[in-house]
């Protein structure tokens, strides 16, 4: 199979290029590099510079490669940003995706997997939240991940795609320094910033219904999540393969942003403490996954912890911003 990568440049797309492509699997990137970097992806990755809302582009680089499978990363995934620029996020993520699969089911390409993210559950009263689970989400950002999933199993069904949705979690760490995230949009990365400019972490709330009173999240190593691309990329091209898969991408494990800022402090050597602040507004108190069906769907587990990413994403840090 040949797989195209759309934001194979960014921080999770390098990632899944890199552990399908070490895997043996053929793979091309197409990413706009709005938020991309080149560097990212090794030797021997073909990159196109383009949009996934080019259908024109698509055609021709489904066409050239002789793709046969998909995976969809590239994404606006700024929530605050999508609150203020709602219409602009509905053209590129879903507009985008609808441009894609319409190319995609063109070509005769079967197989399709698309970037989802618990932020389509919203804020769900469960201690652990299942793919069964109601999605409502907060922000057009989520919006757009929801009415993507809907998109793509419809689209899945109307032409015969078999299709995966995976709803990544709280994506944290790099497999190497030159992978990391380099945006300060995730706590983990807030934190380091912080302190590199000499401020004390903040907390936003410590008065929430959790055993130390902070928020409370499931944080997946992204050398896990391209495993878990991985397993779903060999399960949707089996002969068999037909039909949609929705599967949560977390540890299945909570760790509370005190708990998180602690190990940050033992981590980087910095632990001062950190300032309270009010609530933000939209904040779940907790949102962990149940982990059962990747397992068993994808016969997928992680298998990094949180210090591993706290690690990783320092020696990332330190690479792109000193401190
Ligand atoms: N990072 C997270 O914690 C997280 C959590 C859940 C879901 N996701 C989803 O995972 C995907 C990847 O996220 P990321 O964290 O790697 O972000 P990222 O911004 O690093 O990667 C997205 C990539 O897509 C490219 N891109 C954006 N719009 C494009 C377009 N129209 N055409 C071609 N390329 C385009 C960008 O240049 C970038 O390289 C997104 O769909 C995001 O919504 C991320």
């Amino acid at each position: 199979m040949t797989w195209l990568i759309t934001g194979g440049a960014g921080y999770i797309g390098a990632h899944v290029a890199r552990a399908m492509a070490d895997a043996g699997e053929r793979v091309v990137a197409l990413d706009d590099l709005s938020a991309g970097v080149p560097a990212r992806l090794p030797e021997g990755i073909p990159l196109i510079e383009g949009s996934a809302l080019d259908g024109g582009l698509l055609k021709r680089v489904l066409g050239e490669h002789a793709v046969t499978g998909v995976v969809h990363l590239a994404a606006r995934k700024q929530v605050g940003e999508s609150v203020a620029e709602p219409t602009r996020y509905y053209q590129e993520n879903v507009g985008g995706l609808a441009t894609l699969l319409e190319a995609v089911a063109e070509a005769g390409v079967r197989r399709f997997l698309f970037s989802s993210s618990a932020a389509v559950y919203g804020n769900p009263d469960a201690d652990l939240i299942t793919e069964d689970t109601p999605c409502a989400p907060l922000s057009p950002y989520g919006e757009t991940k929801l009415a993507g999933e809907w998109l793509v199993r419809a689209a899945g069904r109307a032409h015969g795609i078999a299709t995966v949705c995976l709803r990544y979690f709280n994506v944290a760490g790099a497999a190497a320094p030159e992978l990391a995230d380099t945006g300060v949009f995730n706590v983990i990365p807030m934190v380091f910033d912080r302190l590199t400019r000499d401020e004390a972490p903040r907390v936003f709330g410590d008065d929430y219904p959790t055993p130390d009173g902070t928020c409370v999240r499931d944080y997946i190593h992204v050398a896990d999540l391209a495993d878990a691309h991985l397993a779903a990329a060999r399960r949707l091209a089996a002969p068999e393969a037909t039909g949609d898969l929705t599967v949560n991408i977390g540890r299945g494990e909570g760790v509370s942003v005190r708990e998180l800022i602690e190990l940050i402090g033992e981590v980087t050597g910095d632990r001062r403490p950190p300032l309270v602040e009010p609530r933000r507004p939209g904040d779940a108190p907790r949102a962990v996954a149940a982990a059962g069906l990747a397992a068993r769907e994808l016969d997928w587990a992680a298998r990094r912890g949180v210090r591993e990413m706290v690690e990783s994403a320092w020696a990332g840090w330190r690479l792109h911003h000193g401190g």
